[in-house]
C-alpha cells in the first residue's frame, strides 16, 4: 500500500458497520475523535440510536443508518445516504459479525449456514460491491473487513470459523487485486482474538425468516454465558480501535489483537507443509 496522504483525518469520512457494539463502536468512537464524519451502521436499531447520540454527545459527526449488512439492497442504500451526508467515504470498516452455532457441520440447519455466512461473508461482499466504487474515486481510501483469529488458524467453530476463513481469503485476493491496479485503496483484514463486547448474544440479531434455530435456547445461552468468560479478560474495544488506526496508517495488512494465538497460527503452517493433520486451534 503506497497511499502516503492520510485516510484517517479530521473531515474524512468513515463508514462502519456493527457500530452500535463492541469493536464497531469502538472503530466509530475512534474515528470520530479523529476528527472524521462517520456513519453507523446497525441493524439493531435502538442500540445504534443510543450508539450515535452517545458520540454525539461528544461533538462528533455521525449517520445512524439502520442496515442488515446480509442485504445487498440495504447495503447500496447505505453508500448512498452517506454519499448524500458527506459527499464521500474514506475508510469502510466491514465489521458487523454474528457467531450462530458450533455444532457439527452436518448437524447445523439450512437456515443458520445461511444466516451465519449470509451476515459475516455476505456483509463483506455486499460492502466491497457497493463501496469499491467509491473508494476508488478518492484521493486515498481503505477497506478493512473483520476477520478473527479463526480466520487464520485451523477452523473451528462451525460455520463461524467458515466464514471467517473466506473473509481473510477475500481480503487476500481484493488487496492483490487492487496493488495490480497501482489503486490508492489499502486493504486490512482485522484478526481479533478475545474482545469484550456483547458477540456472545449476537443471537438477538438472527432474524426470523432463517427459519428455527439450530440449538435450543439453552444452548444459545450456555454459549453466551460461555463467551462472556471466556473474553472477560479479553482485549478493550477502544484498544483493537487504536491498532485498526494504526494498522492503516502503518499500511498493515493483517492486524492481529492477541499475542497468545501466534502459536497456533504458525503450527497451522506447519502442519500444511507437512501434511498433517491439523490440531485442535486451542485445548
Ligand atoms: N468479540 C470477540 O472476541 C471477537 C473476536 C474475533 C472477531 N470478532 C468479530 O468482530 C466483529 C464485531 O463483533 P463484536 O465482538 O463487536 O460483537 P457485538 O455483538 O458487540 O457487535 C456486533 C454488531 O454487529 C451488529 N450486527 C449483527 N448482525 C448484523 C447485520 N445483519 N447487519 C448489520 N449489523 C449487524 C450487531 O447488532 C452488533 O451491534 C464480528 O465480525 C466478530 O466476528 C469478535
Amino acid at each position: 500500500m503506497s497511499v502516503s496522504v492520510d485516510v484517517v483525518a479530521p473531515g474524512r469520512v468513515a463508514v462502519v458497520t456493527g457500530a452500535a457494539s463492541g469493536i464497531g463502536f469502538g472503530l466509530a468512537e475512534r474515528f470520530a475523535a479523529e476528527g472524521m464524519r462517520v456513519v453507523m451502521a446497525d441493524v439493531e436499531e435502538p442500540a445504534l440510536t443510543e450508539a450515535a447520540a452517545k458520540l454525539t454527545g461528544t461533538g462528533a459527526t455521525v449517520l445512524p443508518v439502520r442496515t442488515d449488512v446480509a442485504s445487498p439492497d440495504q447495503v447500496e442504500a447505505l453508500r448512498a445516504e452517506a454519499v448524500a451526508a458527506f459527499g464521500a467515504v474514506h475508510v469502510l470498516c466491514n465489521n458487523a459479525g454474528v457467531g450462530g452455532p458450533h455444532d457439527p457441520l452436518w448437524l447445523v440447519s439450512p437456515g443458520d449456514w445461511d444466516w451465519v455466512l449470509g451476515v459475516n461473508l455476505g456483509g463483506v461482499i455486499n460492502g466491497v460491491r457497493s463501496f469499491l466504487p467509491l473508494l476508488l474515486e478518492q484521493d486515498a481510501a481503505h477497506i478493512v473487513n473483520t476477520s478473527s483469529v479463526f480466520g487464520v488458524f485451523a477452523g473451528a467453530l462451525g460455520p463461524y470459523g467458515v466464514s471467517k476463513h473466506a473473509i481473510t481469503a477475500l481480503s487476500e485476493t481484493l488487496h492483490f487485486q487492487l496493488r495490480q491496479q497501482d489503486a490508492r485503496v489499502g486493504v486490512s483484514v482485522l484478526c481479533p482474538g478475545a474482545v469484550r463486547t456483547r458477540f456472545g448474544s449476537s443471537a438477538r440479531n438472527r432474524p426470523d425468516r432463517y427459519g428455527p434455530p439450530t440449538d435450543s435456547a439453552d444452548t444459545v445461552l450456555e454459549r453466551t454465558e460461555q463467551f462472556d468468560r471466556l473474553s472477560a479478560a479479553g482485549a478493550d474495544p477502544a484498544d483493537v480501535a487504536a491498532l485498526v488506526v494504526e494498522g492503516i496508517r502503518d499500511g498493515r495488512f493483517y492486524i492481529l489483537t492477541s499475542q497468545n494465538r501466534n502459536e497456533a497460527i504458525q503450527r497451522r503452517g506447519r502442519e500444511i507443509v507437512s501434511g498433517g493433520p491439523p490440531a485442535p486451534p486451542f485445548p
